[in-house]
């Protein structure tokens, strides 16, 4: 669409017609919820229309659609009186609150049977006012005290929701729509993220977010905000009467191009609306704006007439509010809890509160970058934060409210479950107790990985079998393992005399293993399988590992710096050590690794090897040990470094890449007569 206009009326006419056209997709998007064409077409026409008012700048005018990019700044806000006060709600915190309401109600009206009510979400921000004339929006105020606001005309204008010129023909001449202008959930969230990234202030909730974004002097700056509104009532109306019901009203209101909420009903009597209120506080969480509670109005507007006001609230409207989802406390501690893994995770002791619904007096700061990150000191006053089944959480601490004695937050050196060194690696958010094989905590996952396949191997030894032994007390440390009677075992659920003598019997045949697996089940952090061999090809013997410093360890193949300090660490710890000779004690045992006598037979010796698809005559850990026996080290991938490839059937990606890179590719029968020839 470049093409132009020769003539200033058809200028005009085509700027009419853009701009008719772009209202009504506006209001099918905004009020209906039901656009007809594709955002690109929409910029299309709009880009259209600015290139049109551009070259004729004397046929902008204030309602055009182009003109909501914000004007410059002020100086201040005008004061706005409002003709008819706005006034605010009265709250009912629960079912007996409402009912109450209820029943107030209908004496008022003389006893009336079931009244039907309007139910609204009450959403979370900003009341305003907008004043429309003959169909144009004259006036935007913010609701102030309820009789004076300021007026926002300028920022209410750049927000695209709110139509500049009201659809249709048949509203009064003069009408005064009320609402809420609030930030999505999600704009919220995009607004923040971006403020991070410039190192900017952040919003603390969409609601702050909202009322910062629409008190700006400066419009251009509210027009690049995500703010969005829904009207929900009616203040000046003449030159015309609105329906008798005030969610019809709100459905004229939709006509007019005024966007209303999309959860409005219409019920009958107070079980009713305690059933949407339940409905609501189910649907809430997901709800794409927050809300912090529920309206019921009176739905006919000549009974809100009879029952007219209190005060400053009317008595045809109540808000039953949700349970407050923050709320402040005082940080009482920080205590350190040892997950299965050793993870050592701070947590909040908090003076009890009632937050969301539940009273809260424990919550995770998940890790020392969090608590940096909050700047949490013991002592402080801390909002806490629990919506929906959400976990609580510590969301600031006020500073403020800081007193004088408040204490650091230290991560303790030793583990407050076993007193073993606690490590923290750099870059890593998380601390970690290296007691792995001592430590109550991680006493369960320990057993499971030492007696896991890859490692001594017990088998039929099962997850839920170990969680027994531990929870019945029976099995403390990993040797009391191997004193169990036959007996006990059978003790267990869903286990017979004939199981546990198998178990005890699977327990004995793991004491002979290899002193790689034995590394390997120690669990040390980060020592695999491939790296507990290479400890074990360098270093050959227990001892020779057990005393190695972490400068020695590097030069291990596979050791980088970080594998060696948890090495070292783990062979530091008393507690650790001591396990080893138990399990020693109790008969755990290995060939002596002979290098020198077995080098004839490694005719493989310095290879490195990698396996892929699927063979018949062995699996792959039978290939890998093979291989490994013949003195190959078995990697995972194919690089420039790799000797040979041993591909079954179906090779993939790692078959191409060693066609690629020239790597000697061996088939499962070649394989198998290299086996003859090495007599394995
Ligand atoms: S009706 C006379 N409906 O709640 C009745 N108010 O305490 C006037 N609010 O500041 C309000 N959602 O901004 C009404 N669906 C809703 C509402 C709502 C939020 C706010 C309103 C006012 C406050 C009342």
């Amino acid at each position: 669409m470049t093409q132009t206009p020769l003539f200033p009326q058809d200028a005009e006419q085509e700027i009419q017609s853009l701009r008719d056209q772009i209202n009504e997709h506006n209001h099918r998007y905004y009020a209906l919820d039901d656009p007809e064409i594709t955002d690109s077409a929409y910029d299309r026409l709009m880009n259209r229309l600015k290139a049109l008012e551009a070259e004729h700048p004397e046929l902008i005018t204030s309602e055009s659609p182009t003109q909501r990019v914000g004007a410059a700044p002020l100086a201040a806000f005008g004061q706005i009186r409002h003709e008819r006060p706005m006034l605010s709600l009265d709250n009912a915190f629960n079912e007996e609150d409402l009912n109450d309401f209820d029943r107030k109600v209908r004496e008022r009206l003389g006893n009336a049977d079931s009244i039907e009510y309007a139910c609204e979400p009450k959403l979370d921000g900003i009341a305003v006012s907008l004043l429309y004339e003959n169909g144009r929006l004259i006036r935007g105020a913010t609701r102030g005290d309820g009789t004076t606001g300021e007026n926002i005309t300028l920022n209410v204008r750049t927000i695209p929701s709110i139509p500049l010129q009201l659809a249709g023909n048949d509203w009064p001449a003069r009408l005064e729509v009320r609402g809420e202008i609030f930030m999505p959930k999600a704009g919220f969230e995009k607004l923040n993220v971006r403020a991070k990234a410039r190192d900017e202030k952040v919003f603390v909730n969409p609601r702050n977010a909202a009322a910062g974004s629409l008190r700006q002097l400066d419009s251009k700056v509210t027009a690049k905000r995500p703010l969005d509104m829904y009207c929900y009532s009616a203040g000046i109306v003449e030159g015309d009467t609105l329906p008798a019901k005030h969610a019809d009203t709100l459905e004229r209101f939709k006509d007019w191009g005024l966007r209303i909420n999309p959860e409005l009903r219409v019920v009958q009597g107070a079980k009713a609306c305690i059933e949407y209120f339940a409905r609501m506080s189910e649907k809430r969480a997901g709800l794409p704006y927050e809300i912090d509670g529920i309206v019921f109005k009176v739905n006919e507007l000549a009974l809100q007439d009879r029952l007219g006001f209190v005060a400053r609230a009317p008595r045809w409207a109540i808000a039953h509010k949700f349970p407050a989802q923050e709320e402040m406390t005082i940080l009482k501690d920080v205590e350190f809890q040892v997950g299965r893994t050793g993870a050592i995770t701070p947590v909040a002791r908090l003076q009890p509160v009632f937050v969301g619904g539940v009273t809260v007096s424990n919550a995770t700061l998940h890790n020392m970058d969090e608590v940096a990150r909050l700047g949490l000191k013991i002592g402080d006053t801390v909002v806490v934060h629990r919506a929906g089944d959400v976990i609580p959480k510590v969301v600031r601490a006020v500073e403020s409210k800081r007193p004088a004695d408040a204490r650091d937050i230290q991560l303790p050196d030793t583990c407050p479950v076993c007193d073993s060194e606690v490590e923290r690696d750099e870059g890593e958010a998380a601390a970690r107790c290296t007691g792995g094989l001592y430590c109550s905590a991680q006493r369960k996952e320990a057993i499971k990985h030492f007696t896991a396949r890859k490692a001594v191997d017990v088998d039929g030894l099962g997850d839920k079998l170990v969680d027994q032994f531990v929870e019945k007390g029976l099995v403390n440390t990993l040797s009391d393992l191997y004193k169990l009677s036959a007996d006990q075992v059978a003790g267990m659920e869903r286990m017979g005399k004939k199981s546990a003598i198998n178990l005890i019997n699977a327990l004995e045949i793991s004491k002979k293993t290899t002193l790689d697996r034995f590394i390997y089940g120690l669990g040390i952090r980060e020592v695999g399988e491939a790296t507990a061999q290479s400890l074990v090809s360098y270093y050959q013997e227990l001892d020779a590992i057990k005393a190695a410093t972490t400068e020695e360890l590097l030069d291990v193949d596979d050791v980088g710096p970080i594998v060696a300090a948890h090495i070292e660490t783990f062979f530091r710890q008393p507690h650790n050590l001591e396990i080893i000779d138990e399990l020693l004690a109790v008969g755990i045992h290995w060939d002596k690794v002979d290098i020198a006598e077995s080098a004839g037979e490694q005719p493989l010796a310095g290879e490195i090897w990698v396996l892929t698809g699927s063979m018949h005559s062995m699996t792959r850990d039978e290939g890998k040990a093979i291989l490994q026996q013949l003195g190959a080290k078995v990697t995972g991938s194919v690089s420039a470094k790799t000797n040979a490839l041993l591909a079954g059937e179906k090779a993939g990606s790692k078959l191409t890449k060693a066609q690629k890179l020239g790597v000697r590719v061996v088939t499962e029968d070649e394989f198998t007569e290299l086996r003859t020839e090495w007599g394995i």
